[in-house]
């Protein structure tokens, strides 16, 4: 069994942000897993939620932790604690997913907003009236697991982990299929835009320079901006002159097309969004969230950060400020990683340092 990327597989990671690997599953541990989703479901199919047990159920987290992914993940990035979690995502069939795709980087607020946008700073995208966008207070848990800041001292709006794993329950081979999606390659744009932000000594994360946390569409509806400006405008850019198809209309994204038992690794700073699934089946991927082990940080494998499927492992997964000693900055650390995203990745070194040399 594979237990490390071969060269061509690490170009492809560098380059691109991203590498799959097929066949990466046992085709068993595919089919019971897919199974006992399907078992749980309700039955409406318009509405497949999936039961929150499910997360850390051994049969779907034994989809990372059983699997080569696992052991090319301990060789290629270096240790992690325990995968005790994930994210079981499946989009009904025939369903548009609201026709857009959302891409973001993972780690921001993605609460709820107000139908119409009233007050919002341009610059930071901060509503004046915040109370009525986050509540009492900004500590407030935001839905979709997101925090406003992740320190107390709010220079840092962003959770960051290492790399994000998908593996496919179902095939996705042809566009159109729900399909996880990527800004291919942008991954080292978006660490020279967290680059900017900590030079500029302000903070990290929306709500600083050039990254405001809301923004208006077009119809003058607010939505929460997953995405430094500087990476809309090429995102913008490449749809501009790329092909839109019937099938895949956003020419700016790669679909990532996977067959079950099929996974992917990608850096947490690649952008990335899920797409409407147009076909006839439940498009079931399931998400892990992994962290490169961080010495020194007392916090680490404890359950309380749900590390698997956290996008904010400095505090806890339901918004708890850790506690840490005088001599460790968690965030520093994690501004530190954003900023120099290879330095998570033991087992890239050598093609990172070639390639920055020459
Ligand atoms: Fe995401």
């Amino acid at each position: 069994m594979q237990n490390d990327l071969n060269e061509n597989e690490k170009i492809r990671l560098y380059e691109d942000g991203y590498v799959i690997i097929k066949n990466a599953i046992d085709p068993h541990a595919i089919a019971a897993a897919k199974s006992l989703i399907a078992s749980l479901l309700p039955k409406d199919e318009r509405q497949l939620l999936v039961p929150g047990k499910l997360a850390t159920d051994a049969r779907i987290t034994g989809l990372f932790n059983d699997s080569c992914v696992k052991r090319i993940l301990q060789t290629v990035m270096g240790p992690f604690p325990p995968v005790i979690s994930c994210q079981v995502a499946v989009t009904p069939p025939f369903n548009q997913l609201g026709g857009t795709p959302g891409t973001h980087v993972d780690g921001g607020w993605s609460g709820e907003l107000p139908e119409h946008a009233a007050g919002i700073d341009a610059a930071t995208g901060r509503p004046f009236d915040a109370e009525r966008y986050f509540g009492n207070n900004d500590e407030r848990r935001g839905t979709n697991d997101g925090l406003l800041w992740m320190d107390p001292e709010r220079t840092l709006s962003y959770g960051g982990y290492t790399t994000l794993v998908g593996v496919a329950l179902n095939d996705q081979l042809e566009p159109g299929n729900g399909q996880f999606a990527v800004l291919k390659g942008l991954h080292e744009e978006v660490e020279a835009c967290f680059q900017e932000q900590r030079d500029r000594g302000n903070i990290v994360g929306p709500e600083g320079y050039q990254w405001p946390r809301i923004k208006i569409d077009k119809k003058g509806r607010p939505y929460n901006n997953g995405l430094p400006d500087r990476i809309r405008k090429l995102a913008e850019e490449r749809a501009a002159t790329g092909t839109a198809t019937k099938s895949w209309p956003w020419p700016e994204l790669t679909p990532i097309n996977l067959r079950a038992g099929d996974a992917i690794i990608a850096l947490h700073s690649l952008p990335h969004t899920a797409t409407p699934n147009l076909g006839p089946n439940p498009r079931m991927n399931i998400y892990f969230r992994v962290r490169r082990l961080r010495e020194g940080n007392p916090n680490e494998g404890t359950r309380r950060v749900a590390h698997g499927v956290s996008d904010h492992p400095d505090r806890g997964y339901f918004g708890q400020f850790l506690e840490y000693p005088e001599d460790y900055n968690p965030w520093r650390t994690t501004i530190d990683n954003l900023c120099n995203h290879w330095c998570e990745w033991d087992g890239m070194q050598d093609l990172v340092a070639s390639r920055t040399n020459s």
